[in-house]
């Protein structure tokens, strides 16, 4: 997540005619539809969940082109849309949401004040981050939760130093709460390729104070394979991108050689990882030539951002595209020519009607292309209040907690059957 200047962009605003078909991915029903029900040619609607209906390439048109969707109909037996799913349709290997807290103090110029930092537990004065995760896998069914840390606070301030313990054991009880609830864990050093301002491997921190960082974290989690290593948050002007993937490699061979042969190792690309420029800046191409130590790339993974808000800062709560043709699209060609996944680890939105149609409509899409999209992770719960725009932080009452909207509409594994 990055705060940017809010800029100015119109839109045109989509007029939805009822008498036209839905374009390829558009919505083709769902409660309280009320735009165009019957899809374009070669694409047929698809039940995502009641609320969205949705045209998909591929799947089977209807036989008939009277019996359109309703648009209040509230279960998946009408007997227009297709339960054909598209041959590269999911489910989603991971559906989870960012617990954060241990980030907090971190700027994007990689400075981060390490006593600001606030762990999302409430034996640390904290959000309850464990009862949150809790409730995200036992009443949504999500399975992966990312824990944004600061580099500056694992080492408490102190750049090449060795993991600090007191902090550490901090973080790892954050952790092991994710890990009690059967979930798969991102470690997340959330500094934006950079200690304060200094670039690693481009005048700031060496390649080789970066790989002890990631060699220490490895060791201490070597032995669990559903923790997942997120190298680096949202690098951004980073001047040589082909430069800034030996300093991936350098993070990706320390975690091998430390015990961790095993575990996925999600790979960041410049712009702030963002699924858009990924391969038209050179990210895709430079990234792709990180392996493993035995020369292979199993579990490397591509890490991508990606918002839905018009100036793609993440800090509107009104969305306004999908990203589907701008983004996913062309990602997910360049991902199945090159035999590569990726993973959305940051995406998020307000609790907001056009968020919810522009989300659901990027998950769905996700999940149509299952084969080169691990999965998607929501910005953010933990220690935000509710106030933050984007909050997915559920409210506790009585014992029963309560999602936000996107949560509930989009996000959540229940919402996507
Ligand atoms: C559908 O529209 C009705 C009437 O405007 C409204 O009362 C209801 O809340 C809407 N349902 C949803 C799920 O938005
Ligand atoms: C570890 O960090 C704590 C602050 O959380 C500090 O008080 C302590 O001195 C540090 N330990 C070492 C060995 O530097
Ligand atoms: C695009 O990549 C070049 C280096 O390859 C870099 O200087 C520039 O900052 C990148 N642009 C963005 C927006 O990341
Ligand atoms: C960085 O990405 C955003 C979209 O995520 C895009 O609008 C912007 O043009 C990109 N910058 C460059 C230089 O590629």
């Amino acid at each position: 997540m990055y705060a940017l200047a809010a800029a100015v962009v119109l839109v045109a605003a989509a007029t939805v005619n009822a008498q036209t078909q839905a374009p390829a991915w558009g919505q083709c029903g769902g409660i309280n539809w009320t735009g165009a029900t019957t899809c374009v040619s070669g694409s047929g609607c698809v039940v995502v969940n009641d609320y969205y209906w949705q045209c998909q390439p591929g799947a089977a048109a209807p036989s008939t082109t009277t019996a359109a969707p309703t648009g209040t109909a509230t279960t998946s037996t009408a007997s227009s849309p297709s339960s054909t799913a598209p041959a590269n349709a999911g489910p989603l290997k991971f559906a989870g949401i960012n617990i954060a807290g241990f980030d907090f103090g971190c700027n994007s110029d990689g400075s981060c004040t390490a006593s600001a930092a606030w762990p999302p537990l409430t034996k640390y004065y904290g959000a309850d981050g464990e009862g949150q995760m809790k409730h995200f896998v036992q009443d949504d069914g999500f399975n992966v939760f990312r824990l944004p840390v600061g580099w500056q606070f694992l080492t408490n301030n102190v750049l090449g130093a060795d993991l600090n313990e007191t902090n550490w054991a901090m973080y790892n009880d954050l952790l092991n709460a994710c890990l009690g609830t059967g979930a798969s864990c991102i470690i997340d050093v959330h500094n934006y390729a950079r200690w304060d301002k200094g670039i690693i491997g481009q005048g700031g921190p060496t390649d080789a104070q970066f790989a002890q960082l990631w060699s220490q974290i490895a060791a201490k989690v070597a032995s669990n394979s559903k923790v997942i290593f997120g190298v680096m948050n949202e690098p951004h002007d980073v001047p040589d991108i082909v430069r800034w993937a030996t300093s991936v490699q350098a993070a990706v061979t320390a975690i091998r050689k430390a015990g961790a042969t095993s575990q996925l190792i999600l790979l960041p690309g410049n712009n702030w990882t963002s699924a858009e420029t990924f391969v038209s800046n050179g990210s895709a191409d430079a990234l792709n030539k990180v392996t493993n130590p035995d020369g292979s790339v199993t579990g490397l993974i591509m890490d991508v951002h990606k918002y839905l808000d018009s100036d793609n800062s993440g800090t509107n709560t009104e969305c306004v595209r999908n990203n589907i043709d701008n983004a996913w699209a062309p990602l997910a060609t360049w991902l199945r020519a090159n035999k590569r996944q990726a993973f959305n680890t940051e995406t998020g939105g307000g609790n907001t009607a056009s968020c919810i149609q522009f989300m659901c409509q990027q998950v769905a899409y996700q999940k149509a292309n299952a084969d080169v999209f691990l999965g998607y992770v929501g910005w953010a719960a933990g220690n935000f209040a509710t106030g933050y725009p984007l909050a997915e932080t559920p409210t506790q009452s009585g014992g029963k907690w309560t999602d936000v909207s996107l949560v509930s509409s989009c996000l959540s594994p229940k919402a996507n059957v």
